[in-house]
């Protein structure tokens, strides 16, 4: 949801700025734009469209020397992608420089008070008012200008400033979206993500809400909103420097996908200890844990839908009863919540806005948090009491897949943790699991060797309207996912139902060959979704069926049909979404769609 870089240092900085931007296009792609300051002046460029439009424009940075800057990569909020609309923004006097990640909510009202002051508006965003009213603060004290600026303003922000009579200065302050610092030799480096600095350094420090940060060429303050120096540690960045970059694969979608065997494993094992599950991270006793009344599982997309197969898992299993909310409804509801009860947060960026503001509100009613996370030091995994983190390395495509698989892992591990902490599954069941569980990265890169037949079935539908995909208990959270992953990267028309919900008005729908994708890897509900298939199928569906190895049955009902290898039916979904997955690709790439950058989309989405 919009990308910040800024740099200061010994190089030329408009180059460094695009190639940060570059690894950060995944969080909006609107347009780009980037400031630099010259030596005399701040100068600025900015393109409408992808980053490479802005690359073009300025030859790789060429055209804009100077060794200090700030970037940005847009997803609009406020105005539509224009080239006004593009950060930066200027002050009137062009003596000052702003790049934005957030909303400035009372922005209508601030741009008034600043409009009768004078101040003339060229573009629509909410973050203009931020170069005015640093522009009306400014008396020579940056540091007090930001501290005022931060009084003023509503909502969430992230900021790059910089000053044409501070030479190599950057400055930089963060309210709830994230901002990073990275420590350099001879140079000093901002972003809202990792990925970006990694080429350069992985010295890095996560600035906090409400903290300032002023970057020279050899030097890193930081400062609090009373203006007082705060000292904060750097941590270090252990990932391989391949793991953000495409590694030959046509498209990030493609390499994560091929990933997640790894994801699956690296998730998986170091809470593997001979046959017990040790989720050493989690600090919660047995005792608290059979005290839990209910669980409520939050989140957004994806991660909802690991939440709803949760739900199936946690209930059958550890007997717990579970809510499951998308973040957006859960906080802006009056949930009942007492106080033995768990409230977990899934979330792959650990910044989604409406899931971290569900957790803050849950926090202050003293509920217990844990948060399923795989950005290491995000808001979301510092804010909650417990975190677990899902090991899935740097996931570049907006489409997630190993995020989404990694966290249906620590998702049934937590599930059997609890299980056995309630005394549910005995040692001999947990033994089980574990075999099961192991063998699930092998089955999974089993399932990737399907492509090429998946690519061939999915070209037949590159031109299809509508597609619908149903089931039934997890079968239903399966298809959810393989829903969305469809109409979110190939534009296709795409709708999940229970499979016992669609004759209540979606089946009118149904056409002489609509695609519906049946999902059965629940035994006991076989019948009933054949039941459902047969319904669909006289009316003229074309039958997908993704089911259990040996489940041959089906194939009376269905017109294709892809066979899962066998695991417990706890685990199916892990399987069932691979061919899901690829599918979902293949229709993409054969529709010609950017498949890692779908319209409209961003990966981290920090506004709500
Ligand atoms: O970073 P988060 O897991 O909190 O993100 C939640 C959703 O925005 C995300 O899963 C989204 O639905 C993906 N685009 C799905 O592929």
């Amino acid at each position: 949801m919009c990308g910040i870089v800024g740099y200061t240092g010994s190089k030329q900085a408009a180059p460094i700025l695009l190639d940060g931007l570059e690894k950060l296009e995944y969080r909006g792609y609107d347009s780009a734009g980037i400031a630099i300051f010259d030596g005399k002046n701040i100068n600025i460029k900015k393109a409408t469209g992808k980053l490479k439009v802005l690359h073009e424009l300025t030859h790789g940075g060429a055209v804009m020397p100077g060794k200090s800057g700030i970037g940005h990569t847009r997803w609009a909020t406020h105005g539509v992608p224009s080239e006004n609309n593009a950060h930066p923004h200027y002050n009137a006097d062009k003596t000052i420089a702003v790049v934005h990640n957030g909303i400035i909510e009372n922005y209508i009202k601030l741009k008034k008070r600043l409009e009768d002051r004078g101040y003339v508006f060229t573009s629509d965003t909410d973050t203009e008012v931020i170069a005015h009213l640093l522009d009306y603060y400014y008396k020579g004290d940056p540091i007090d200008a930001a501290i005022k600026v931060m009084h003023r303003v509503e909502g969430s922000y992230a900021l790059g400033i910089i000053y044409a009579d501070i030479p190599g200065k950057v400055f930089a302050v963060r309210k709830d979206s994230p901002l990073i610092v990275g420590k350099g030799a001879d140079e000093n480096f901002i972003a809202s993500d990792v990925p970006a600095l990694l080429k350069y350094t992985r010295d890095v420090c996560y600035i906090n809400n409400e903290e300032i940060v002023e970057l020279s060429e050899d030097d890193i303050i930081f400062y609090n909103t009373d203006g007082e120096k705060i000292e904060k540690e750097f941590s270090y960045i252990d990932w391989d420097a391949d793991a953000a970059e495409k590694g030959g694969y046509e498209h990030f979608m493609l390499k994560e996908m091929n990933e997640e065997p790894k994801t699956v494993h690296d998730t998986l094992m170091p809470r593997i200890k001979g046959d017990s599950i040790v989720i050493d991270e989690l600090t919660l006793s047995a005792e608290e844990i059979n005290k839990i009344r209910q669980i409520h599982i939050v989140a957004c997309g994806s991660a909802y839908h690991t939440g709803m197969t949760a739900k199936y898992i946690f209930e059958e299993m550890a007997r717990i009863p579970v809510t499951v909310d998308v973040a957006s409804e859960f906080r802006y509801r009056d949930p009942i919540l007492y106080p033995e009860d768990l409230v977990i947060i899934i979330s792959q960026s650990g910044e989604t806005a409406d899931s971290l503001e569900a957790l803050r509100s849950v926090k202050k009613q003293g509920i217990l948090t844990l948060a399923i996370v795989n950005v290491v030091g995000s808001s979301i995994a510092r804010e909650a009491d417990q975190v677990m983190y899902t090991n899935a390395g740097p996931e570049i495509a907006v489409a997630t897949t190993k995020a989404y698989s990694a966290q249906l892992i620590a998702l049934y591990l937590l599930s059997i943790h609890f299980s056995k902490a309630r005394g549910l599954v005995s040692d001999e069941e947990v033994k089980l699991f574990i075999r099961d569980l192991k063998k699930l990265p092998d089955q999974i890169e089993l399932l990737l060797h399907n492509e090429e037949n998946i690519q061939r079935f999915a070209n037949r539908y590159i031109a299809a309207k509508d597609v619908f995909f149903m089931g039934r208990g997890i079968d239903y959270a399966i298809s959810l996912e393989g829903s969305l992953k469809l109409k979110e990267i190939s534009y296709i028309h795409s709708e999940a139902y229970a499979a016992g919900e669609l004759k209540h008005g979606t089946i009118s729908l149904i056409e002489e060959g609509t695609l519906v994708a049946a999902v059965l890897t629940q035994e006991k509900l076989f019948k009933k979704t054949i039941s459902n298939m047969v319904e669909v199928k006289t009316r003229g569906a074309f039958v997908l069926a993704v089911t259990n190895e040996g489940n041959t049955e089906i194939e009376k009902a269905a017109d294709y049909v892809i066979y899962i290898p066998e695991t417990n039916h706890y685990f199916t979904n892990s399987l069932a979404i691979i061919p899901l997955q690829l599918f979902s690709y293949y229709v993409a790439v054969g529709r010609g769609c950017d498949v890692d950058k779908p319209r409209n989309l961003a990966k981290s989405v920090t506004v709500e």
